[in-house]
């Protein structure tokens, strides 16, 4: 059945796991988590970008996350909005039948651009109240997501922030935090704690300490009833960039936030763990594999069904470590 963000996270926070949200485009991907949450018993989050309206139109996800309800009817599905640009997008998204939408104010409107605390306030408050009119819940993002190591925001393409960031505005402090909730209701709050979109965050294989698990747990303290969110956590298995490698790509040494640093993050109040470059890359180098291996095959459901088998490995193991399995 399709659920609230808030039904969910709330259920996560009880019970102390975290959940991944995957960024859907297409039917393999989301028959690929579907069936993985359907092997382990998880409750799930599908979220769609502007990209990925743009790529399927809203009304091919929506009719897709319909049957995927459909056929794993026992399983819990938020279908939510990633990165809202304005309160006029989520409106949009509500009135589609996303029971959750994201109020992405840390930018302007044209999602490059740091935005002014006020700006950010307003623009939320306005979504949460047409949100919460109608049961759907509200994700909003205070500080802006960058590489602590670059203080650049990652992704080349889609939303991030131009130029360099400071460090402070690298890390979401926690007394506007408080202020910022309070102010909005969100139910749900992204922070920036050192991660970034895309699949170019670490210039060098992470040590540990690559969050800043204090600003998470300080946060945390503040606000113990808000679901706090991690963008750019995608882990960019190694594995996959070698068999990407060996089969004719060209994408250069590059590294993602470890799966153990999400799960101290869980461990401090993190409840939604947004991936998607994980899903690209794991896509990728199955096609990649198969076309190399079988040059002759020209039947685009083999590449895909690989792809997908490939996706729903990626989306247990997520399940699992997070410690979602089990809770639908
Ligand atoms: O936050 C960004 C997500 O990875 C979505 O990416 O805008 O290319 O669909 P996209
Ligand atoms: P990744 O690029 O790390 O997968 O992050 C996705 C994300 O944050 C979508 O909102
Ligand atoms: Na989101
Ligand atoms: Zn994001």
């Amino acid at each position: 059945a399709l659920v609230s963000m808030r039904q969910v996270l709330d259920h996560a926070a009880e019970h102390g796991y975290g959940l991944p949200a995957f960024n859907i485009n297409n039917m393999e991907q989301i028959q690929a988590i579907m069936a993985a949450a359907d092997a382990c018993d998880s409750p799930v989050i599908l979220q769609g970008s502007a990209g990925a309206r743009k790529y399927a139109g809203e009304a091919f996800l929506r009719h897709l996350v319909a049957a995927a309800v459909e056929t794993w009817p026992h399983i819990p599905v938020v279908l939510h909005q990633d990165h809202g640009a304005s309160p006029a997008v989520c409106q949009r998204s509500i009135r589609a039948g996303f029971t959750s939408v994201m109020m992405d104010g840390s930018l302007t409107e044209d999602m490059k651009t740091p935005a002014s605390y006020d700006y950010n306030v307003r623009v939320t408050r306005t979504v949460v109240d047409m949100a919460h009119a109608v049961g759907v819940s509200v994700e909003g993002e205070l500080g802006v997501l960058g590489s602590l190591e670059t203080g650049e925001a990652g992704e080349e393409d889609g939303s991030g922030a131009e130029g360099k960031l400071s460090h402070g505005q690298l890390l979401t402090d926690p007394d506007q935090a408080a202020d910022f909730v309070a102010k909005t209701g969100v139910d749900a709050l992204a922070i920036a704690i050192g991660t970034s979109h895309g699949a170019y965050k670490f210039s060098r294989k992470p040590t540990g300490d690559i969050l800043a698990i204090d600003r998470i747990r300080e946060i945390h303290q503040r606000l113990p009833n808000t679901h706090l969110v991690m963008h750019g956590s995608s882990s960019v298995p190694q594995e996959w960039l070698a068999v990407i490698r060996e089969h004719g790509g060209a994408i250069k040494e590059t590294y993602g936030v470890p799966v153990e640093e999400i799960r101290e993050g869980i461990r401090h109040g993190v409840r939604k763990i947004n991936i998607d470059t994980d899903i690209r890359l794991a896509m990728t180098g199955a096609m990649r594999r198969l076309m190399a291996q079988k040059p002759d095959e020209f039947d685009p459901r083999k590449f895909l069904a690989d792809a997908t088998k490939a996706v729903t490995e990626l989306c247990r193991a997520r399940f699992e470590a997070f410690g979602s399995a089990g809770q639908a």
